[in-house]
């Protein structure tokens, strides 16, 4: 059917992710939206598909040495090494405000051990206004903070104690770090994630060489921005063909076009991640095109476009 024909015909945003249903697909990613009550005055958090907080531990962690952030040619090196006040003060502080927002609020847990993971996801199961929680087994700042999103066998086994400590649906969060996403992705989807959201930033690093320093206080740090993007479609592409589970593509998205490419590529529902710093209406952006752009690739719903991608 002509494009022009489909205009009066209905589009409907909403997506499922395993047990988790989304009003629509866009989602802010970990870290780049901060508790969300920041960015409340430049964005109608409300209309938001879903909200990523910022990491949190078990413990409140400090974070790593300045420099923590370093622009890039189109993107920026991050070292922030999950600065946080820990999952009780998240709990008193910040989750009655994001449960008040009416937006699922996915919340992004990293544990130092596996003991740990499951302890924080059991501490959050069946906490009014958590929705689903992720697992961030891929930030690349904090010392042993890649094991699980680089080891299949460890990967499963969290995952599916995670699984077992909550009745909350889990998200897993992997790094494009790794020598096979597809091994990854398969072993999160073993376990029992309900989706797999990727990728987290790309190791990296700036060098004053004056100074013969490392521009980051903790040397190396996670790329991310437009520069990433062809890496996480790439992620993206290879995890859809090796597992069944949805993907939440992230990485450098910014446009209506950038999303629709994940989509074509496998992902069910996105995240923007540093455009908002640059640009924090973004997301808004993006959501109020989303109906023509799935009206153009001839869909009603974006299952309609998922992965979609020809090769051949
Ligand atoms: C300053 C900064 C802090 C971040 N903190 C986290 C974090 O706490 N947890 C996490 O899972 N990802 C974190 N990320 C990674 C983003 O969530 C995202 O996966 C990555 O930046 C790629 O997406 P983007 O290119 O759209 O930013 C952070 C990224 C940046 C730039």
């Amino acid at each position: 059917m002509p494009p022009t024909e489909r205009s009066s015909v209905a589009i409907d945003l909403s997506v499922q992710l395993g047990r988790l249903r989304l009003p629509n697909p866009i989602l802010v990613a970990s870290g780049t939206f901060g508790y969300a009550r920041e960015m409340e005055g430049l964005v109608d958090v409300r209309r938001l598909g879903g909200i990523l907080p910022k990491t949190i531990t078990q413990e409140p962690r400090s974070g790593n040495e300045p420099w923590r952030t370093i622009e890039t040619p189109s993107g920026m090196l991050n070292s922030i090494g999950l600065d946080n006040d820990g999952i009780e003060a998240f709990v008193a502080h910040h989750l009655p405000y994001l449960a008040s927002l009416g937006v699922p609020i996915v919340v992004s847990i990293a544990g130092r051990t596996h003991d740990e993971f499951v302890a924080m996801a059991g501490r959050l199961d069946d906490l009014a206004g958590v929705a689903a929680l992720e697992l961030n087994i891929s930030c690349p700042n904090v010392s042993g903070g890649v094991d699980f999103g680089t080891d299949p066998a460890m990967c499963e086994r969290l995952v599916a104690d995670c699984r077992g400590a909550t009745e909350t649906p889990i998200l897993a969060k992997l790094t494009p770090n790794v020598t096979s996403v597809a091994a990854i992705a398969r072993a999160a989807e073993a376990g029992g994630a309900d989706a797999i959201s990727l990728i987290n930033t790309c190791l990296g690093m700036a060098i004053d060489w004056r100074g013969r320093r490392p521009m980051l206080g903790n040397g190396m740090g996670g790329l991310s921005g437009p520069a990433i993007k062809p890496i996480a479609l790439r992620a993206v592409y290879q995890a859809a063909q090796a597992v069944r589970v949805p993907i939440v593509g992230v990485g450098g998205i910014a446009t209506i076009d950038d999303l629709m490419e994940f989509v074509v590529a496998g992902a069910m529902a996105v995240q923007l991640g540093t455009v908002n710093f640059y640009n924090p209406r973004a997301s808004m952006e993006v959501l109020d095109a989303l109906p023509a752009a799935l009206a153009e690739a001839g869909a009603t719903c974006m299952a309609e476009v998922v992965g979609t991608l020809v090769t051949k």
